[in-house]
């Protein structure tokens, strides 16, 4: 899983490199990557409701592995992802789009699991690796709420998580008129090098 986390956190390096050298614009603000701890996956195949043991998690986990990625903007979420998943020895398992369909309570962030291919001294397997895109906006939102979750103890009064929700709709409103700031920005510089 470490390698696997490594090889995908490699490929998106690269990508946002290349990016910069065509574009003179970093894509990518930053990342984060993490291994699930063994408490964490054995409280998520209990919460889940599966067997606890190593065979049920590598069946029934796939964000052992897992890369945050935080984007400048939000169209860089849905470039990136695409420049990622067209790669061919990346495979797609799975799309959730929290941000053409945020959840109830406001969350927003692009969610995908890839498998890539690690080369063991007996061969080759496939690893899944959960890649979690957002813009700074939208980490913001949900590094917050996840703290305030943490110090309420999982239950947030409704009037609260209301208010959340409606802060997460404000940042995406934000989020476009930023995106929009930028696509102005690019088409002056582009049409004064031509
Ligand atoms: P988990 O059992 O939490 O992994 O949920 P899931 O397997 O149904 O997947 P989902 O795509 O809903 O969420 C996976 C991960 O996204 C979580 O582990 C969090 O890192 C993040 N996430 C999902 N929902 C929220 C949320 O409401 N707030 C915050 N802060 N993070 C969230
Ligand atoms: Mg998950």
């Amino acid at each position: 899983y470490s390698a696997a986390m490594r090889e995908v956190h490699t490929k998106l390096e690269i990508l946002d490199d290349e990016f910069q050298a065509r574009h003179k614009r970093n894509p990518i603000h930053h990342m984060q990557s993490r291994m699930k701890s063994i408490q964490s996956m054995m409280e998520k195949l209990q919460r889940k409701q599966f067997a606890v043991s190593m065979d049920s998690a590598v069946e029934n986990l796939h964000d052992i592995a897992g890369i945050r990625v935080i984007c400048s903007y939000v169209q860089d979420v849905y470039t990136v992802a695409s420049l990622l998943t067209n790669q061919d020895d990346v495979r797609l398992i799975e799309v959730r789009d929290y941000i053409k369909q945020p959840k109830a309570n406001g969350y927003r962030s692009l969610h995908l699991i890839v498998e890539v291919p690690v080369f063991l001294q007996e061969g080759r397997i496939t690893v899944p690796v959960e890649v979690q895109l957002r813009t700074i906006a939208m980490d913001f939102w949900a590094s917050l709420e996840h703290s305030m979750r943490y110090k309420a103890d999982a239950v947030i009064p409704e009037d609260i998580s209301q208010e959340l929700q409606q802060v997460g709709a404000d940042i995406a409103v934000l989020d476009q008129r930023m995106q929009a700031l930028h696509d102005r920005i690019e088409k002056l510089y582009q049409s004064s090098n031509t």
